[in-house]
């Protein structure tokens, strides 16, 4: 099996390693997967961040089976179905005002596409050219092309440079750069014709799990408003407690016009985007002028099996069993994050709800010098049955809810032991 996977599929974001197999999983259970051998890996990143409730969850399967029998899927265009109503209807309910209408596509990265295109047509249907975004630097907003543009242009996307569109980004803000950031947008506002300015609210994800405070957000959002230029919190990945809250913007004062969700939407079963605005955004769609059509869709949009473990998802996420099991891993993280951050390995130790990460200190000697320090983590936790996929030196936690206590105790103990090693 390994053998044929290797020849037959490429892998995403995976270096050839001439020496490594993908591992077969044929099974899993809660934050447990199980490989053919029938080991068990305590799935600790939620399988890049799309887990929310365990895997092969009974009410998720149930609600899905039912589905599936009766329709599995329907063109989107001139039809409609109760699951994408009734999700609909669910989510920009738990958003709240002002979002009143969201559009569906099929992962992260299509759905940040549908909010910059929205953005630039929402301009051009008001007879304004507007084509400049801003962005945040490190930020990470996916793999289709727009995507890359608005994202860190380093070597993920650097064979793409000269076909990516043109982005200005300001840093990242902190107490102290926080003047020179509002300086940075309000002069590149003033000088483009800026369409929008998108970000991950309060945590970079794949940019390292970089965290910064929502008084900045709110600060940069104000001057987007005070200057007229639309806003996108791209909540793929902190989009439903990750954060502690439902949304990241639920910690802040400010609306963004756009929010985009993505991963845990379907509680990790099937992919599934949505992009969420306000009316005046709708409005600006509602047109028979053929040039004011939003003219983009997936042959998969509003998939009624996806929006089906969606809502499952969401009925799950609105337990009070679940909020509990989400204040259990933020006061366990924390408790762990007091044990080990001044660990002479560690710099940088830091926790936001349900997400905990550290740098690891690379040691710039022997074998060390020579392999990735991620891949040496990886190893190292795989080993010990743990699935961790460090950003870098980043290592990272970010459990689905149902991890129990004695399971997120075998990741701290496997952190420990793995620094021991280095
Ligand atoms: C903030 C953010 N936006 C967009 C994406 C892209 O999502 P997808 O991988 O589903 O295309 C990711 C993926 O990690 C992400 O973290």
């Amino acid at each position: 099996m390994q053998e044929k996977d290797e020849k037959l599929i490429l892998h995403p974001f995976s270096p050839y390693r001439s020496n490594k197999h993908n591992i077969n999983i044929t099974h899993g259970k809660g934050a447990l997967l199980y490989d053919e051998t029938g080991r068990a890996y305590i799935d600790a990143i939620g399988s890049w961040w799309v887990n929310l409730h365990g895997h092969a969850h009974p009410y998720i399967n149930k609600h899905i089976t039912e589905q599936m029998t009766r329709l599995e899927h329907v063109i989107f265009a001139g039809f409609t179905h109760a699951p994408a109503v009734n999700l609909a209807e669910r989510l920009l309910n738990q958003l709240g005002s002002p979002y009143s209408q969201l559009f569906y596509s099929d992962n992260g990265s299509t759905a940040v596409e549908v909010a910059l295109k929205m953005s630039i047509q929402y301009w051009a249907n008001r007879g304004e050219k507007r084509h400049t975004f801003i962005a945040l630097k490190n930020s990470y907003h996916g793999d289709t092309f727009g995507a890359m543009s608005v994202s860190e242009r380093d070597v993920f996307t650097e064979a793409f440079h000269q076909h990516l569109f043109k982005v200005n980004y300001i840093d990242i803000p902190t107490e102290e750069n926080i003047h020179s950031c509002e300086t940075q947008l309000e002069e590149i506002i003033e000088k483009e014709a800026v369409a929008a300015f998108i970000f991950e609210p309060l945590v970079q994800g794949a940019g390292g799990m970089r965290l910064y405070a929502s008084p900045l957000l709110d600060r940069l959002i104000d001057i987007c408003q005070k200057h007229h230029v639309l806003t996108i919190a791209d909540e793929v990945m902190t989009g439903f407690y990750r954060t502690g809250t439902m949304f990241a913007i639920n910690q802040i004062r400010n609306k963004p016009d756009f929010i985009i969700l993505s991963k845990g939407l379907t509680g990790g079963y099937f992919p599934l985007g949505v992009t969420a605005y306000p009316d005046f955004i709708a409005k600006s769609f509602q047109s028979t002028e053929p040039s004011h059509i939003f003219y983009h869709g997936h042959s998969f949009t509003a998939n009624p099996l996806s929006c089906t473990a969606a809502l499952a998802s969401l009925d799950l996420l609105l337990l009070p069993e679940t909020k509990e099991c989400i204040q259990k891993i933020e006061a366990k993280h924390l408790l762990f994050l007091g044990s080990i951050k001044d660990h002479p390995r560690i710099s940088n130790a830091r926790q936001m709800g349900v997400i905990l990460a550290f740098d690891v200190n690379i040691p710039h000697h022997g074998y060390f010098y020579n392999h990735p320090i991620k891949d040496i983590l990886y190893d190292l936790m795989i080993k010990q049955g743990i699935l961790m996929r460090p950003l870098g030196n980043v290592l990272y936690i970010l459990p689905p809810y149902c991890i129990k206590e004695q399971e997120l105790d075998q990741v701290y103990n496997a952190i420990i032991h793995t620094l021991s090693q280095i």
